[in-house]
């Protein structure tokens, strides 16, 4: 029997995540940051969407069935989302990771009930992970999929992750808002979210000003550094630049170095209550430049990535 109060499963709670106003932090300014609050999805990132989206899509298509084995290389929110849809749907999921990753991610993965693969670092810190360490996992990932007769996600390629956004993120930001969004600022991890949501609020307001975020040492995409460094926003920031990403959708960049997206996290801690991730405080930061700038009342949309909780070990809050 059906209750309209009861959902089905964890899976019917991905998504429709609040748009919170980070009004204590835009205090005094004309424009308003609004903060579409991803962390509240059971995994507890932006990335439940796509990949629920990407399992449902194989299922679809008749690519995956039950009992079958799905791959992905990734830094670990898309390993949370999968193994949550996997769990649910009766799929092996096998995560191969960096060893640079927070102790969180992997432990989090496990619980649900993935196989993790560690990959070890080839020259990044804990913390840190590099492009010489992601293309080390890329090669193991590679092995394991032929090896294992694996699904690869391929959240980097696969157009689910924009189709997840563009179907859900964006509709749900154009609605919270009445159809009132001015800008939109956001980080490129996969570009899954930032090239959905920004080609779903185009649509519906041509006039819409996009903002990528990127990690000052490595603002590949702006073309202000040709070698990306070290950061620590994991998850974004990466040193190709990725196929999901559509340059003919921004308006603008803004770099946000370490210390301010951490900065702001903390702000966000202390002032909105609300405990996100590093992305998140980069998110945020480049958000407020946008409204400090602003001559008249909007309204800035960004996305707060993922929950604090993953960087507790990390010294994010410390
Ligand atoms: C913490 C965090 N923030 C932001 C992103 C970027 O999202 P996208 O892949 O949609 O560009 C990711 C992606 O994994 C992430 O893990």
């Amino acid at each position: 029997m059906r209750f309209p109060g009861i959902s089905a499963s964890v899976l019917d709670v991905v998504g429709q995540t609040p748009l919170v106003a980070l009004d204590r932090l835009s205090a005094g300014l004309r424009a308003r940051v609004l903060g579409k609050y991803e962390a509240a999805n059971p995994g507890l990132s932006v990335k439940d969407r796509p990949a629920l989206q990407i399992i449902e899509d194989a299922e679809r298509t008749g690519v995956i069935k039950p009992g079958d084995t799905v791959i992905e290389r990734t830094s670990g929110n898309m390993g949370t989302g999968l193994a949550i849809a996997c769990a649910l749907k009766g799929y092996k999921l096998v995560i191969v990771m960096s060893a640079g990753n927070s102790l969180e991610r992997q432990k989090a993965i496990k619980a649900l009930g993935a196989k993790i693969v560690l990959v070890p670092q080839v020259n990044g810190r804990p913390g840190q992970v590099t492009g010489d360490d992601l293309k080390a996992v890329e090669r193991v990932t590679n092995e394991l999929t032929v090896k294992l007769k694996a699904f690869r996600a391929d959240q980097f390629k696969n157009r689910s992750s924009v189709k997840a956004h563009y179907t859900g993120t964006g509709p749900e930001i154009w609605k919270q808002t009445g159809g009132k969004v001015d800008v939109y600022v956001g980080v490129v991890g996969s570009s899954g979210s930032f090239t959905g949501i920004v080609r779903y609020l185009k649509k519906k307001n041509p006039n819409l000003r996009a903002v990528v975020v990127e990690p000052t040492a490595a603002s590949i995409l702006s073309g202000k550094r040709k070698t990306p460094g070290r950061h620590k926003l994991q998850g974004v920031g990466y040193m190709e630049i990725p196929q999901l990403y559509d340059p003919g959708l921004v308006d603008e960049f803004i770099s946000i170095g370490d210390a301010e997206a951490m900065r702001t996290a903390r702000k966000l801690a202390r002032t909105e209550g609300m405990l996100v991730g590093y992305t998140a405080g980069a998110n945020v930061a480049a958000a407020l430049r946008v409204a400090k700038r602003a001559k008249r009342p909007m309204n800035i949309v960004t996305i707060l990535c993922d929950s604090g909780m993953k960087y507790l070990s990390t010294g994010l809050f410390d």
